[in-house]
């Protein structure tokens, strides 16, 4: 079957894990220091840690920011479930603000509408799809209404804002990735926090590995534990793949994006799909593919275009369900459906074509003749 991403592993990678393999460390080695430093050259970070995949990255930035019961952050119904987990798993509160409708990233508007109202410790904002949110925009409103800015940038990792690809950590405070096998590039599992802060920085690395806290005046077998952690590490046969991964992610973003154009220049005349868009000042990663259909228009329901495509030996995907209408959200968190509007109708519309670097010509041109049989 074939899927809505997928990874490329080539002889470079393998060389390397394999050289790990051989090497005296499978763990919490020298490739995991070498990996975060080549992180942050590539992304503009200060500060890097690795982590054992972008969940933990957002956790361990709430916990080291110190969120607390009664803190109010704000983010998107339009992600992965982690970006709001880590919220309430620091004991803080979601705040849901809906997208706009071009870019399915945070509507600042609404989002100013509720700051104006409500004090938010901090605001996750997520670049969908890879396309960046109105970063200028959100650093102004961070100034303005004092909250932390981080970048969710788990599908954006190669993609360029006014042209510049360490556009994330120069306007958030902090930024989260994922390596796992469908992002950009990979380590299998994987995650990192980008950031300027050396003390949250810090408080991540001690977190990362049950907050043991050792030092050059204690004695050599001697660790201290001041306050609690867990097993959150990234191993060295990761970082050893994510290493050679990372020296091709532009290759990557470049295949993915010539897909992207096929999809577009081939549906672009179909009236019932709405295609996605790229802003002037945008370079799309395409991590994912839209496609948002006018299925009042069509003669079949999403339910039977998964069915037509699976047929053809296509696994569709929808990103996402709205999290504010998972059960536990609705029932625990003070939710008001009326302002998530944009976010429920793109739901509804919304389906994940097939789009990874070695995507096979063929497979592409079967979606899209079976894209335009529906249309
Ligand atoms: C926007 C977003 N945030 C966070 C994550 C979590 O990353 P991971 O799967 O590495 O835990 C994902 C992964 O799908 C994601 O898409």
């Amino acid at each position: 079957m074939i899927s809505y991403g997928r990874h490329k592993i080539d002889s470079k990678d393998i060389k390397n894990v394999i050289k790990a393999l051989k090497s005296d460390y499978l763990t919490s080695g020298p490739r995991v220091k070498e990996f975060e430093n080549k992180l942050n050259k590539k992304f503009g970070g200060k500060f890097c840690t690795a982590v054992s995949n972008g969940t933990s990255a957002l956790y361990l930035l709430g916990k080291a920011l110190n969120w607390k019961k009664n803190d109010l952050i704000a983010t998107t119904p339009i992600s992965f479930i982690a970006t709001s987990n880590c919220i309430v798993n620091n004991n803080a509160s979601p705040v849901f603000i809906d997208i706009e409708k071009k870019t399915y990233t945070i509507d600042l508007d609404k989002l100013e509408n509720k700051l104006k109202k409500k004090k938010f410790k901090a605001v996750i904002a997520v670049d969908y799809a890879g396309h960046p949110c109105d970063w200028e925009g959100l650093r102004f409103l961070s100034n303005k209404y004092n909250f932390t800015l981080i970048n969710d940038a788990c599908h954006s990792m190669g993609a360029k804002y006014k042209s510049d690809q360490k556009y994330a950590i120069k306007y958030a405070d902090f930024v989260t990735q994922s390596f796992h096998p469908v992002k950009t590039f990979t380590t299998g599992e994987g995650g990192s926090v980008i950031s300027k802060d050396k003390l949250i920085d810090d408080k991540i690395k001690l977190m990362r590995n049950h907050s043991m806290v050792r030092d050059k005046k204690f004695d050599p077998w001697i660790y201290k534990i001041f306050s609690t952690g867990m097993n959150y590490r990234i191993t060295d046969l990761q970082c050893a793949l994510g290493i050679t991964q990372l020296d091709k992610i532009d290759k990557f973003v470049s295949e993915r994006r010539n897909i992207a154009k096929m999809y577009l220049s081939n549906l672009a005349e179909c009236e019932n799909f709405v295609l996605p868009t790229e802003l002037n000042k945008i370079k799309h990663s395409y991590h994912l593919f839209p496609l948002q259909i006018m299925f009042k228009k069509i003669r079949f329901n999403k339910k039977k275009i998964f069915e037509i495509f699976s047929k053809i030996g296509v696994r569709l995907q929808v990103h996402y369900i709205p999290i504010h209408l998972q059960p536990f959200y609705k029932k625990n968190f003070n939710i008001n459906r009326k302002e998530l509007l944009n976010s429920e109708e793109f739901y509804k519309r919304v389906i994940s074509l097939p789009i990874f670097p070695g995507l096979k010509k063929n497979h592409l041109s079967k979606i899209i003749k079976q894209l335009k049989l529906i249309n």
